[in-house]
């Protein structure tokens, strides 16, 4: 492959990884304003820390982009889904997950096939960290599940403990 195809390939690739970041931090931070707003204290914080994750991974992405002189999209790859049920949200989250962990696997092979080493690292860094914010949704939806009002009365009890 010629070495300008090569990037533009690279570039495209980015530009859709960036999209699934930009919309895994909306995402969560609507999470994170339902979870508040209800009380569920530790929920509320996991799904903010994991928003600041991704916009982290966005500026990565955009700035590997602007390295491979290309352009910013910047777009969603999709709108907020609004459920507001913890266990759905947990649900929805591990999706998200799960197809971004897809995704990038793909693209970590295909950018590698290409030879440019430096996305092929990038997209397989993210995989690991996306691998983790899967398995913690996912413990937290089997925990919600188990545990049912349990698990929503102890986080609310976490809040009343850190009122201010
Ligand atoms: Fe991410
Ligand atoms: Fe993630």
């Amino acid at each position: 492959m010629a070495i300008e195809k090569k990037y533009e390939r690279s570039i495209e690739l980015l530009n859709k990884a960036l999209a699934e970041e930009n919309t895994a931090a909306l995402q969560y931070m609507f999470f994170h304003f339902i979870c508040e707003d209800k009380g569920y204290r530790p929920l509320a914080q996991y799904f903010k820390k994991a928003a600041i994750d991704e916009m982290r991974h966005s500026e990565m992405l955009a700035e590997r982009i602007l390295f491979l002189e290309g352009a910013v999209k910047m777009v969603l790859a999709k709108g907020v889904n609004h459920v507001t049920e913890p266990k759905e949200m947990l649900d929805y989250a591990r999706q998200l997950e799960v197809a971004t962990i897809e995704d990038y696997n793909m693209w970590s092979k295909e950018t590698g096939d290409n030879g440019d080493a430096g996305t092929h690292r990038m997209f397989q860094n993210l995989i690991e960290q996306e691998e983790g914010h899967m398995d913690h949704f996912r413990l937290e939806m089997e925990n919600a599940g188990e545990f049912g009002a349990e698990y929503l009365a102890l986080q609310v009890v976490d809040n009343l403990k850190h009122a201010e």
